[in-house]
């Protein structure tokens, strides 16, 4: 990583994304993996409220749950280590002001964003062990589901405002110029 990342051919530190913006390969890989996340809820929350399908919601959930911690690890590990400052790759960008980081609207949409994200990825995990934990498997309905309606409803409300808060940083910060 450290090697490719050194011989990345761009101004900027780390590896260059593939969607032709100024996004790190990190970045790219979330903001696309957002596309297939809000459709895999909206599906799996369709199955379960309308056609009863509690099983294919329980695996839906618990595989985005997983590939999103996945993608969380090495988001950080990319921004850590690897890319190190957003900031360079934003600079370009008529929303980013280099000396007002925090109070220009690239720096203002992050702290939105992270606002949604992190409350979510914390729910997120309590739904799932609750969720695991309360429904009988194979899962049907049983005294749970209260709690869990409230709960899960909250965690895919944060989820969708984590992915459109995230595209617009995205847009603000990688693409505008
Ligand atoms: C973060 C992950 C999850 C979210 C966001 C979520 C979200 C939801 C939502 C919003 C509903 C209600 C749909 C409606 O309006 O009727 C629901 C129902 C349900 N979920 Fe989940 N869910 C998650 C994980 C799981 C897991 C892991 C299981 C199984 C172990 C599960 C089992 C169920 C069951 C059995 C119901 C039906 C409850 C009932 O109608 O009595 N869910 N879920």
């Amino acid at each position: 990583m450290v090697l490719l990342a050194q011989v990345s051919s761009t101004a900027y530190p780390g590896i260059d994304g593939f969607l032709g913006t100024r996004g790190s390969l990190m970045l790219d890989v979330v903001f696309l993996a957002m596309f297939a996340v809000v459709p895999v809820l909206l599906l799996s929350v369709y199955l379960v409220r309308y056609r009863r399908l509690f099983k294919l919601h329980k695996r839906l959930q618990l595989g985005t749950g997983i590939v999103l911690l996945i993608a969380v690890v090495a988001f950080e590990i990319d921004m850590r280590f690897i890319t190190h400052e957003w900031e360079l790759r934003a600079e370009p960008s008529p929303f980013f002001d280099v000396d007002n980081r925090w109070g220009c609207p690239a720096g203002i949409s992050l702290i939105v964003h992270l606002l949604f994200a992190v409350p979510t990825l914390l729910l997120w995990i309590y739904v799932n062990v609750q969720a695991v934990r309360g429904f009988p498997s194979p899962p049907q309905p049983a005294p749970h589901s209260y709690s869990h309606l409230i709960w899960g409803r909250a965690a895919g409300v944060g989820m969708l405002m984590t992915a459109f808060t995230g595209w617009i940083f995205y847009y603000l910060a990688f693409i505008a110029s």
